[in-house]
């Protein structure tokens, strides 16, 4: 078999491998896919201009967050049912995080158990969840990722309907027969019905509750003492409102162009989130990362006084710049 060398060739393959309504589930963005594309293309218009001739015999990625220590500025973002797609689900996901030495977020959209994934591997994880219009639901969840050893909650608030993708609307999604929401078992939330359009579509729209604003992120507070990180920021306007809610950190995310289509892409946006943040709370980002360099373009120099984690062990690093 041939060597598989990048993450874009793993969606080759999987598209080869999948059924249909699954790949599609995983790969598509929302309606014209326009913030999908862009999460790619923004990234080819930033380039290099590379110092040389530095010492760098002695290269560090290891970084903190929120006093843990990783060995890469690269962490696992929330996705759901992994078990659509190799039988090991979220279990392998967790053990490579684990292996790699770096934090895997756990979907609530989990087809694991949030035990079952904690007994994987020994790696750090955070939990990530929606506001259910069911609070007790909610309470129950964040309680069993706190006892689980989950050691932060990242709440996902760029979703409170989810978006259009009309791939998953024609192919009429729904769960497969083997897989389950595996986290609200026992729950009585675990089953999304089979229906004209996206079976996901109509859960979310019974289940979430999209009265939910910043006022509760404040509650949420109240109900647990592990960090709350919000993920779905694109905004300065947005990081500053968060962050006097008492968000331990921001997750800059757009879906990955899945919820509301013709966002611009993230990494556009990094930089006056960055400005706001102003080290008060780390900023993380997601949505069209494939390779090392994408990640390398998430630090240009001239931001690095209002960075709060990474370091670079160059005295004068290369600059990541638009083009
Ligand atoms: C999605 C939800 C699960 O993007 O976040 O499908």
């Amino acid at each position: 078999m041939e060597l598989i060398t990048n993450v874009s060739e793993y969606e080759q393959l999987a598209k080869q491998k999948l059924p249909k309504m699954i790949y599609d589930y995983y790969a598509s963005g929302a309606e014209d896919q326009w913030t999908l594309k862009e999460n790619r293309e923004a990234f080819s218009r930033i380039l290099f201009l590379p110092r040389i001739l530095l010492d760098v015999s002695c290269i560090d990625m290891s970084t903190s967050i929120l006093g843990y220590r990783i060995s890469m500025p690269i962490m696992i973002a929330p996705t759901a049912l992994h078990k659509m797609a190799h039988p090991e689900g979220e279990l392998a996901t967790a053990r490579a995080a684990a292996t790699a030495e770096t934090i895997m977020t756990l979907s609530s959209w989990s087809s694991c158990s949030i035990e079952e994934v904690n007994s994987a591997g020994s790696g750090i994880s955070f939990f990530q969840f929606s506001i259910y219009k069911d609070r007790n639901l909610v309470q129950q969840l964040i309680q069993s990722a706190e006892k689980a050893g989950h050691k932060a909650i990242v709440l996902t608030v760029d979703a409170p309907w989810l978006g259009r993708r009309e791939a998953d609307v024609k192919n009429r999604f729904t769960l497969p027969q083997n897989v389950v929401l595996k986290t609200f078992e026992g729950l009585d939330q675990g089953k999304t019905d089979k229906m004209n359009g996206s079976g996901l579509v109509a859960y979310v729209a019974s289940q979430i509750d999209r009265s939910f604003s910043w006022k509760d992120i404040k509650g949420l507070q109240t109900v647990t003492s592990l960090p709350v990180l919000v993920k779905g920021i694109i905004t300065a306007e947005d990081a500053r409102i968060a962050i006097e809610c008492g968000a331990a950190g921001i997750i800059m995310s757009n879906h990955g162009g899945r919820q509301l289509d013709y966002l611009p892409a993230t990494i556009s946006c990094l930089e006056e989130v960055v400005r706001e943040a102003n080290g008060r709370v780390p900023v993380f980002i997601d949505s069209g990362f494939r390779r090392g360099t994408d990640v390398f373009k998430t630090w240009p120099w001239e931001l690095r006084e209002y960075l709060l984690v990474g370091r670079c062990c160059s005295p004068s690093p290369s600059t990541a710049r638009p083009a």
